[in-house]
């Protein structure tokens, strides 16, 4: 029986935990034993230092089909809403409490059917996400090859942005490496180096930004995108009334892809964002033009959405507080900024950030069920509405390769790359 793990890493985003309610529903459908890793590749680092509870052992023992059907309120209890991270100076050396099922000193703790249920439609990530410094370290990295091989997990599943895919890219290839070093530190024996020779592992992007390459969309872009035009909906009447200028600062990283997306869906008299810095020096002139053109027709409002990485072509930061003075000192506008910040990535996810974990969560669990070692590790997609399987490592190539045309100043090509269809 395949034992496969899955860890939220990163940003959280709506839809993680529809994505782990997926891959560990399928997994115990398809006869594995389902894991989740909590607090992201930090508890891939500090593992299992607790012992197992009697009641765990118990959960072990039981018939497959009763355990899958498992319910256990603490466990979900403490997964979703527990001690919280757990991160600090020795935490995870605290003994696990039996009677409250804590989960300290665990961060591989196998799940149920039940445990997962009504995690389709919750915001966030009950199993925990974090920004694993350690994980970044090839000590950290043998540690999580460590923990993996001692728990026998051997199929992982990484919901993600592009920098934790690029770490799942990054264990992958390392792996083999990684146990010649635990055989020859005696960590581990021939039979476990023989048996775990190969780390199967799959990446479901998660994250609010959209940008990785070579999907059309990741988890969580859909809903950020949502808030961002429920909040400029409202914005909209405040601005009419009082015939002022918004500039609403978005998330999304490198990416403009939230900052153009919400330009079309809410509207809005002008967008910057990385990939596209405005075409004429200096920017304020191209766009107070834009703007009184508009004032010039009737429109009582004026909304600029200013990307979080939007620069000039020199790669000059271009802030929502700036365009706000250019907007009062040159236009005489009645300006405000509004910072829209983590509402973006709170909340319930919407309708598509349902379908589309669930959908790639199975479908993490068909290629890991699939894989070979001769095969690469995927990344799961979708393209023109196919749920696809990606070379994770081509994806990780070009979502970079996309971060060095912008820092080359050749934004064509970055948003060539970012999207094939692209015409300037
Ligand atoms: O990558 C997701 C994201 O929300 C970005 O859009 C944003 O730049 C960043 O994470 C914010 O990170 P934090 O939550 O650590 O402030």
């Amino acid at each position: 029986r395949m034992r496969i793990a899955v860890l939220t890493s990163g940003g959280d985003s709506a839809g993680m935990n529809a994505a782990v309610r997926a891959v560990v529903k399928a997994g115990i459908s398809k006869g594995c034993e389902s894991y989740v890793v909590r607090e992201g590749y930090e508890g891939l680092v500090r593992g299992n230092t607790a012992p197992l509870t009697p009641r765990r052992v118990a959960q072990r023992h039981l018939p497959p089909e009763r355990l899958a059907r498992f319910s256990n309120e603490a466990l979900v209890k403490n997964l979703s809403f527990g001690e919280g991270p757990a991160l600090k100076e020795g935490a995870g050396d605290a003994d696990d409490d039996e009677e409250g099922g804590t989960l300290k000193g665990r961060y591989i703790v196998q799940v149920g059917w039940d445990d997962v249920r009504g995690w389709m439609g919750e915001g966030g990530t009950f199993i925990g996400s974090a920004r694993s410094a350690t994980f970044r370290t090839p000590e950290g990295r043998l540690k999580a090859a460590h923990n993996l091989i001692k728990e026998g997990i051997d199929g992982l599943v990484v919901c993600g942005g592009d920098g934790s895919l690029t770490g799942a890219d990054r264990l992958r290839s390392e792996w083999p490496e990684l146990v010649q070093q635990l055989l020859a530190s005696g960590e581990i024996n021939e039979h476990q180096a023989a048996l775990y020779s190969h780390l199967k592992i799959v990446g479901l992007v998660g994250s609010i930004d959209n940008d990785m390459a070579l999907t059309d969309l990741t988890i969580g872009a859909p809903t950020a995108l949502q808030r961002i035009c429920e909040a400029i909906d409202n914005i909209n009447s405040t601005a009419a009334s009082h015939s002022r200028a918004f500039v609403v600062e978005v998330m999304g990283r490198h990416c403009g892809w939230l900052a153009l997306m919400a330009g079309v869906s809410a509207g809005a008299d002008y967008v910057f964002i990385p990939e596209q810095p405005p075409k004429s020096e200096p920017w304020e002139e191209e766009m107070c033009e834009v703007i009184k053109r508009h004032r010039e027709v009737g429109k009582r409002k004026t909304i600029v959405i200013v990307a979080e990485g939007a620069h000039d072509r020199d790669l000059n930061p271009i802030k929502a507080e700036k365009v706000k003075e250019v907007l009062s000192n040159v236009l005489k506008l009645d300006t405000r900024v509004t910072t829209l910040g983590h509402t973006q990535r709170g909340g319930r996810p919407v309708a598509m950030d349902r379908i589309l974990p669930t959908l790639q969560g199975i479908d993490a669990v068909n290629a890991l069920l699939e894989a070979t070692p001769s095969q690469p590790s995927y990344m799961i997609g979708i393209r023109e509405n196919k749920i696809l399987r990606i070379p994770l490592v081509d994806a990780v190539q070009q979502t970079q390769a996309v971060a060095a045309a912008i820092e080359a100043r050749d934004f064509a090509k970055a948003m060539g790359l970012r999207d094939p269809e692209f015409d300037q």
